[in-house]
């Protein structure tokens, strides 16, 4: 009779694996719902940087910059997740108190020509799109010609008389 008692055991066994794996699911499903993205769709349209930008930086800011530096951001599935929310939330936090694109035009010129000189330096020196952004976006890897493009664009910012 030794049998059936063990397999009882391995069911009860089993069923606590799966009460605890449920328990789990619901505490990430929960926290994941707790920490959940505003949708960046409430941004009006106007602020949109399509109207800020000449339509060629536009498409390279879209391409690599805007998921971390516009209310625009692209929220990948696993950035639903708990604690991954909190992580891409503070990170993309910062980048818009660093520079946000949708504001460019409330900046003074102070201001823009501090970033413009802070974005020439952040692509100079391979820093911007951050390596652990590019892992999972390669497509958002600044090609040579964005890079000229944008330099071309900073450098007529910086030239600009005001
Ligand atoms: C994955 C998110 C992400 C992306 C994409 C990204 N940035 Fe950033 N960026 C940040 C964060 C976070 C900071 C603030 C912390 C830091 O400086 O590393 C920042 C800071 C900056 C700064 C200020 C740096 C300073 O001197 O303090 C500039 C300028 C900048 N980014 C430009 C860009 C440009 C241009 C692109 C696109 C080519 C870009 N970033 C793409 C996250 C991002």
């Amino acid at each position: 009779m030794k049998l059936p008692i063990q397999s009882k055991n391995d069911t009860l066994h089993l069923m606590k694996k799966i009460l605890i794996l449920l328990s789990a699911a619901l505490v990430c499903a929960l926290s994941s719902y707790f920490t959940r993205w505003e949708s960046s769709s409430v941004a009006p349209l106007e602020a949109k940087s399509e109207l800020v930008f000449p339509v060629k930086i536009n498409r390279i800011l879209d391409k690599s910059c805007n998921d971390c530096h516009t209310p625009y951001t692209k929220i990948p599935l696993y950035g639903h997740i708990f604690p991954i929310t909190l992580y891409l939330q503070d990170h993309v936090e910062e980048a818009q108190t660093e520079l946000n694109f949708v504001k460019w035009n409330e900046f003074t010129r102070k201001r823009k020509l501090r970033k413009t000189e802070e974005i020439i330096e952040q692509i100079d020196n391979g820093e911007m799109p951050p390596k652990s952004y590019l892992l999972l976006h390669p497509d958002s890897k600044l090609s040579t010609e964005d890079i000229s493009e944008l330099k071309k664009w900073s450098e007529k910012i910086l030239n600009e008389d005001e």
